[in-house]
Order: C-alpha cells, then sequence, then structure tokens
C-alpha cells in the first residue's frame, strides 16, 4: 500500500456522500490518500493520534469536511502545520452557512483554506490538493493541465439550440 499523502477526514459518516467527491478526485489523479471519519468534539484523542500518525508517514496535507459548528479542519490545523483544506457541510437547518461561516472565520494565525458548501467544494478541494502535490511531481501537473484542457474542449464544443 502507498503512503497517503492526502488525509481526508470527516465530522461524521453522514459527511461521506459529500467528501466521496474529494476522494474521487484524488483517485481519479492516482493520488494515495486515507479517509476516516473522526469527529473533533466526539473523539478528540483519536482525531490527534490520527493526525501524527499521517504526518509522521509522510502526508502532505489534509482535507477536512464537517457541518454546523465546524471546527474539525481548525483542531486539525492547530496540531499540524501542514496545508488544511476545509470543506463545508451542507448542513440541515442552515445549508451550511453555518459550517462554512465557522470554517471561514478562523482567527488569525491558525489558517485552513474554505472551499465551497458541498460537493462542488470537495471536489474542488480535491483538485486543489492535486495542484499543490503537482508542484513536485511532473506527471500530475501534466495530468492536471490534461484535465484542464478536457474541460475547456467541452466548452468548444458546446451547441445551443436555434430558437
Ligand atoms: C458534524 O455534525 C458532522 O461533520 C456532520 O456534518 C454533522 C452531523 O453529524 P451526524 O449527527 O450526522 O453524525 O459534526
Amino acid at each position: 500500500m502507498k503512503t497517503p499523502l492526502v488525509g481526508i477526514v470527516m465530522g461524521s459518516q453522514s459527511d461521506w456522500e459529500v467528501m466521496k467527491h474529494a476522494a474521487q478526485q484524488l483517485k481519479d489523479f492516482g493520488v494515495a490518500f486515507e479517509a476516516r471519519a473522526l469527529s473533533a468534539h466526539r473523539a478528540p484523542e483519536l482525531l490527534i493520534e490520527w493526525i501524527d500518525g499521517l504526518v509522521a508517514a509522510g502526508a502532505k496535507c489534509f482535507i477536512a469536511g464537517a457541518g454546523g459548528a465546524a471546527h474539525l479542519a481548525g483542531v486539525v490545523a492547530a496540531k499540524t502545520t501542514l496545508p488544511v483544506l476545509a470543506v463545508p457541510m451542507p448542513s440541515g437547518h442552515l445549508q451550511g452557512l453555518d459550517s462554512l461561516l465557522s470554517m471561514v472565520q478562523m482567527p488569525k494565525g491558525i489558517p485552513v483554506a474554505t472551499f465551497a458548501i458541498g460537493e462542488a467544494g470537495a471536489a474542488n478541494a480535491g483538485l486543489f490538493a492535486v495542484a499543490m502535490l503537482a508542484l513536485e511531481d511532473k506527471k500530475l501537473a501534466k495530468a492536471l493541465q490534461a484535465f484542464r484542457k478536457a474541460q475547456a474542449d467541452a466548452v468548444k464544443s458546446i451547441k445551443l439550440p436555434a430558437v
């Protein structure tokens, strides 16, 4: 098994439906990752243990998804200086605005990079992790360029219906 370069963590199993989109991007680019559901408030010791283990193993960044009073990404960032990408979950009551504000309003000094609420944010966090890793991996950089080109080509071929 390859050493995970990215740690994906989420506050609950219920976040997986969204967070699997981050995992899918990493898988598509062949980036080794480890995904866990480890709540910052329900199991803080377990979370810290997992972070320490991945950092020691050589991980390069973390993606953290959580909902509500979403402190998970901040706790991960408190424990490691590796980049932490935060994905707000679309929570039931406030449609993810609570999650977004909890993540994006990190106090000065311990940053997390916050993405869009939900699936697009999760996928983009995965792509952003790929972009960071591509800085030191030419093969990955080429694959990312090809991915972008495919999107541009799809735009070129759009034909709108006649009126
Ligand atoms: C947060 O509370 C999780 O990240 C999740 O988004 C939310 C609800 O969790 P469950 O009640 O579904 O376990 O900690």
